[in-house]
């Protein structure tokens, strides 16, 4: 990590801006390549992640690694983030079930996501689901919609959306699994072709 992206690290673990820190382990920031011209975001740290410290290295974590290496991205040429940098849950029994993060929540953690962008400069930001999408592009961006468009942002990068890995993982059946990470994979592949247009 640049020494400046490092600084804001150290910072945002100290994060009280909302409420989520009293119930999180951690703070959960971003990590990858500080140079990445590709950016991910998806919507807050999930059970794993939390203990960990790291964004997607659970479950939907390997749906995005499976996405990221059949559209030929190498996951460590990528900065990888959440919009919300704590887990909010609620306790079922023993288990800690994701509970999505409210507007609040997400304005609150901008800061720091505004911050990666900042320094990272990537050449285009890929919002994994509606939180992010709807963090990044406003609250009307309706993926379902509006996945694969692009974006482009007043500081020079470009803002597209997919779907978020999860909801890949919640799929009804084993049929609708297989064409949704096509679908995902597909997207995957149009970013990885756009960032090679923009370095040609
Ligand atoms: N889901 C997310 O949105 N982010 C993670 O880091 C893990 C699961």
């Amino acid at each position: 990590m640049t020494d400046a992206l490092e600084e804001v690290r150290i910072v945002a673990a100290e994060c009280r801006a909302c409420d989520l820190w009293k119930t999180g382990t951690q703070t959960v920031f971003g990590e990858g390549s500080e140079t990445a011209q590709l950016m991910l975001v998806g919507e807050q740290p999930g059970d794993k992640e939390d203990l960990a410290g790291r964004p997607f290295v659970g479950p939907a974590g390997r749906i995005l690694d499976q996405g990221l290496e059949e559209a030929g991205i190498d996951r460590s040429s990528v900065y990888v983030t959440n919009a919300v940098k704590h887990f909010k849950w609620e306790a079922r029994g023993k288990r800690r079930l994701h509970k999505r993060p409210d507007a609040t929540e997400i304005a609150a953690c901008r800061p720091w996501l505004d911050k990666e962008i900042e320094l990272v400069q990537p050449r285009v930001v890929v919002c994994l689901g509606a939180t992010a999408a709807q963090a990044l592009l406003g609250r009307s961006f309706k993926v379902t919609k509006q996945r694969g468009e692009l974006f482009p942002q007043p500081a020079g990068h470009v803002i597209t959306a997919t779907v978020h890995p999860s909801s890949i993982l919640r799929a009804a059946d084993a049929a609708s699994r297989e064409s949704e990470m096509a679908a995902f994979t597909e997207d995957l592949r149009l970013v990885n072709r756009q960032l090679q247009a923009f370095s040609a």
